[in-house]
């Protein structure tokens, strides 16, 4: 799908030969910082507002809080310059024939996956909050449900969780939760160990204690008889077990002698499996292990959607039972779900649901703090099993055993390496012991263009000098790759004096195997196209105009981002290959950091975390690890605003603030701002207790918190350290130094401010910032630049841990970075000043006809975003015509979907509120349209307020009965058809090219018929 655009303001480029489409025929795209308002634009929507200069927009900040010359970042580079630069640094990869797979395997990419991420009313939307307006995304999560289900066998998979270490958390806390026998788990020491150490950062602090189950250095496998040695009392500690369907050894685990132990023992069992190898042809799947199934599955499913991408966006696979026998656990489970719902008029459709569980409406008593999430991958994901069907996953097992076979048969006839474990059964991955040293082994093999596979000599204890590397086989492997390895083995080891040519039998126990079909359909890739292309339209895009969703930036998210990402340097690098092979991606990471430092005045960074809601996380770890590591370990309190996002609250229970009296809330003054007087009557109280205090800055009343650095400088003499929910910078970046302003840590939402498309609900991101106090305790790892200029990663000297398997979303970084390329020092303070006048503008063109919130605030200069209510009169209308009071916002908020238009955020943070934040991507006709359309509803709340109650009246659906679809949950279904769609009854497309006041004759034609 083309992105429909009439922006005035464009540079007409030459076309670069390396780009897949034409920038000049999209405006938005060629636009100067991506801003589509020119000159004219900017001086008019000045003079209406009564400013005279741009930098007026900033005059109530507090001038030493303000940078006072742009940040010091590299200058703007041009589009073409950009694409060369991005080009460069991905041919800096040294992509080669790869073995390597382990934490993230590597399967063929479907081309359905390429077509679908090019539909982007699905890529660039938001989380489906409206689901009239949202069945494309909505679709397109169920099928993924019902494509896991059938592979699985579970009835209720999230739709989706960060990637695999965060599944496993997530289940261990919920199993804790559902089995109330105690905080103590019982780990796999076979699990990957990057898992495990996300695992047992996440439980720092936390009342959680693990159990390591060792492993049997003979077999490779746990060792099982370790189970005789726990007595009664241990066992009755134990919430829940946690172990791999295929270890880190690529071993098959005795899945069903670990799920029966653990049902006998009253144990919740987690089982790790990875789904493509549960098709047709391969492994059993984790409701037949045991007598009665596992509880809990985890997993990593990024490869069912797309290439390594230097570790992610990831997808994490969570699910639980939910039928008859086993329903207790769903309720109890983070993140999203899709389920079948109705319209008012009895139409078939779809709605996320279980949503009360989530941070944004249980705040602090939220399971888990995921928001934005893994959304846009599931979508891939279930796209992409569709098309290869269960006959189509059976081919690529088929093809990866037959690879692993044929490598095993020439290693049989050499000296010097072979099986390390051959009376284990093992699936598609082999691990081999050699006399080799490993290290010269896996360079040999890197001159020869191999990444032969990985040294995990360290994953078994005993026999300590034993050397051993393990290689992962998929359907990417063809005769060629096969005979490149095979070539090089050979050259590499003697063959045997005495070769018997033995037959070796490579078979599997049937235990381990799947018994039944899949029950998968496969569809072609034309019906797959034509479907999801039906799909995009039945959503909207910040292409298309104003998405006014507030607090949520949906800006415009260039082309060139997804193409930068897209270059095979970047996405087919592979995290764990040698790191003289993958110099692009770490300069990518290398140089985020350095800009993010000078963009936030902070001056560590780390890139890692891989959602705002994450990084809050992160932040909140960090100053306990300091407070820790400074023997202050009383400080038990950490204060938030109460209008705080719902991350902020469900953020710190997670972190281990989860006592009754140990989140205090900060209450706001008349003006929408933090209380002052409130603040130092709770500081005074609790100053010896206080970890530190978490201000969203702008916040989400659109306000900056003017007394930002007096609170952070009372906190900190205090002894207390300052996190900052940065999700709103797109209306300070390059304009205020948050160094002066005192933030400890502060989340970069990329998804929002740094152009990443919100895919539907995320993928997210996340670059947090830190004070010097900090730098030594950042997670993972840093990328450092050696004296040659390459680039190379260290581990901070105190680091509190890791939150992802490998580097976070990287994919991600790459669009940022690409962004920041086109911005530069000018660009970044730029985008924020058009950002907040836009803002401005639309506010002072709203304001004649509707009340702003808070109410007492009218005076005091909104940022980036405003909120509007209605009158009292309004009210009144809207409940003489049987709408009462509570439920008329969200139900104007749906009249915006007949303009065409996405809703603003309705209901939060204030009940009565509808947060409208346009961003800097409009022109200003296109602003002063989106303005006509809010007045005219104004206008048909006063005249005709029965059409309030039946709207949305043109989307293909009605308004969505989602009390019923959480009353009766259906959460998959056998998928033999596609599900079937309404359409739209007339196209936004449509709608974005008509007058506004056509467009309400048509909603009151439409009523009346
Ligand atoms: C103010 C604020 N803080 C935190 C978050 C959480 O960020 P994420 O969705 O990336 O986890 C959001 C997301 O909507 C937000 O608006």
């Amino acid at each position: 799908m083309g992105i429909t655009q009439s922006v005035k303001n464009s540079v007409k480029l030459g076309s670069s030969t390396r780009l897949p489409y034409d920038p000049n025929e999209f405006p938005r795209e060629t636009s100067r910082h991506y801003i589509s308002a020119d000159d004219k634009d900017i001086a008019d929507m000045l003079k209406y507002i009564g400013l005279e200069d741009l930098d007026d927009l900033f005059s109530h900040i507090p001038s030493d809080v303000k940078f006072v010359t742009s940040p010091d970042i590299p200058d703007e580079l041009n589009y073409n310059d950009t694409v060369e630069k991005l080009f460069q640094i991905s041919q800096k990869t040294k992509l080669k024939t790869s073995f390597i797979g382990d934490t993230l395997p590597h399967w063929k990419k479907h081309p359905i996956v390429d077509f679908v991420s090019k539909l982007r009313p699905l890529s660039t939307s938001y989380t489906p909050y409206q689901p009239e307006r949202s069945q494309g995304t909505l679709v397109s999560h169920w099928i993924y449900q019902c494509a896991l289900s059938s592979l699985t066998g579970f009835e209720a998979i999230n739709t989706s969780l960060y990637d695999r270490s965060a599944a496993i958390y997530e289940a261990i806390t919920c199993a804790i939760r559902t089995n109330k026998k105690g905080s103590t788990v019982l780990l796999a020491e076979t699990l990957f160990k990057c898992d495990i150490e996300v695992v047992k950062t996440l439980a720092e602090e936390t009342s959680i204690n693990f159990i390591m189950f060792p492993s049997n250095s003979k077999t490779g496998l746990l060792d099982y008889d370790w189970l005789k040695h726990l007595d009664k009392d241990d066992l009755s500690n134990i919430s829940a077990f946690v172990f791999p369907q295929i270890n880190s050894l690529g071993l098959l685990e005795d899945v069903d002698t670990l799920t029966n132990f653990s049902a006998s023992n009253r144990i919740r069992s987690i089982a790790s499996i990875d789904p493509i190898l549960l098709g047709n042809g391969g492994l059993k799947p984790p409701t037949q292990f045991g007598s009665g199934g596992a509880d809990f599955i985890v997993g990593e499913a990024q490869h069912l959607a797309i290439e390594p991408n230097f570790g992610g966006p990831g997808l994490g696979i969570f699910g639980c039972r939910h039928n008859e026998n086993k329903n207790k656990d769903l309720r109890s489970t983070p993140g999203r779900y899709v389920g079948k719902a109705k319209d008012l008029n009895g139409r078939d459709c779809f709605v996320m649901v279980l949503s009360t569980r989530e941070q944004h409406i249980r705040k602090e008593k939220a399971t888990s703090n995921v928001c934005s999430n893994q959304a846009f991958l599931a979508t891939l994901a279930g796209a992409s099993l569709l098309a290869k069907g269960e006959n189509g996953i059976r081919n690529s097992i088929t093809d990866a055993l037959h690879a692993k076979q044929s490598i095993l048969s020439t290693i049989h006839k050499l000296e010097g390496i072979q099986e390390a474990f051959p009376e284990t059964d093992s699936f598609n991955e082999i691990v081999l012991k050699s006399d080799f040293d490993i290290d010269e082994l896996l360079k040999k093999a890197s001159t020869c263009g191999l990444h032969i596979g990985i040294d995990v000599s360290d994953r078994i204890k005993g026999e300590l000098d034993r050397k051993l590397i393990k290689l992962s086989f998929s359907d990417i492997h063809n005769a060629g790759s096969i005979d490149e390895l095979k070539r090089f083995l050979e050259d590499t080891f003697p063959k045997k004096k005495n070769d018997t040519t033995e037959i070796h039998s490579f078979e599997i126990s049937s235990k381990h195997l799947r018994k039944h079909d899949v029950d998968l359909p496969s569809f072609s890739y034309d019906e797959l196209t034509q479907y999801y292309q039906k799909l995009a339209e039945l959503n909207v895009s910040p292409d298309d105009g104003c998405y006014p969703l507030g607090s949520c930036t949906m800006k415009y998210n260039p082309l060139l981002n997804d193409w930068a990402a897209s270059l095979p340097g970047f996405s087919v690098a592979h995290p764990q290959a040698p790191e003289v092979d993958i110099q692009g991606p770490l300069e990518v990471l290398f140089e985020t950091q350095q800009w993010f430092k000078k963009i936030t005045g902070l001056p560590g960074v780390t890139t890692q975390p891989v959602a705002g809601a994450q990084g809050e996380l992160v932040g909140i770890k960090l100053f306990q690890a300091y407070h820790r590591s400074n023997k202050d370990f009383d400080r038990d309190i950490i204060f938030i605003p109460r209008s705080a996002h719902g991350t902020n609250f469900a953020t710190a229970a997670m972190a281990g603030f989860n006592k009754s009296d140990s989140i205090v809330f900060l209450l706001a003054d008349d003006n929408g701002m933090i209380d002052w007087d409130d603040f130092n009557t709770k500081l005074e109280k609790y100053k010896h207790r206080l970890c530190g205090v978490m201000i969203t800055n702008p916040n989400t009343s659109g306000l900056f918190e003017e007394q930002f650095q007096k609170i952070a400088s009372l906190v900190h003499a205090a002894g207390g350290l300052v996190y900052m929910d940065g999700a709103n910078m797109n209306a300070i970046a390059g304009k205020v130094d948050l160094g002066k302003l005192g933030v400890d840590a502060v989340h970069n939402n990329l998804h929002k401010t740094w152009t990443i498309p919100h895919g539907g609900g995320g993928p997210g991101d996340a670059i947090v910032a830190v004070s010097e106090k900090l730098i030594d305790f950042l997670p993972g790892q840093q990328v450092v630049q050696k004296l040659d200029g390459s680039y190379s990663s260290k581990t901070p000297s105190k680091s509190i841990g890791s939150f992802h398997r490998n580097w976070g979303n990287f994919g991600h970084k790459v669009r940022a970075y690409s962004y920041l390329l086109r911005l530069g020092n000018k660009g970044v303070p730029r985008m924020s000043t058009i950002a907040v006048l836009s803002a401005r503008y639309l506010q002072a063109k709203l304001s004649n006809y509707f009340p702003t919130l808070p109410s007492n605030s009218q005076s005091t200069p909104r940022m980036h975003e405003f909120i509007l209510t209605l009158s009292d009169e309004d009210f009144a209308q809207l409940e003489n015509a049987g709408i009462p009071k509570n439920k008329a916002i969200p139900q104007v908020g749906k009249l915006f979907l007949d303009f065409g238009f996405h809703a603003p955020t309705v209901a939060f943070p204030e009940v009565f509120g509808l947060m409208i934040e346009p961003t800097e991507s409009y022109t200003k006709t296109e602003l002063d349209r989106f303005a006509s359309a809010v007045i005219c509803i104004k206008e048909i709340i006063q005249e005709h307020p029965e059409v309030v109650k039946s709207a949305p009246h043109f989307t293909p659906i009605d308004r969505v009965d989602e009390v019923n679809a959480n009353r009766n949950l259906t959460l998959f279904e056998k998928l033999d058809h596609l599900p079937s769609l309404h359409l739209n009854r007339i196209n936004p497309s449509i709608l974005n090219q008509l007058d506004v006041s056509e467009i309400k004759s048509r909603i009151l034609e439409s009523v009346k018929s």
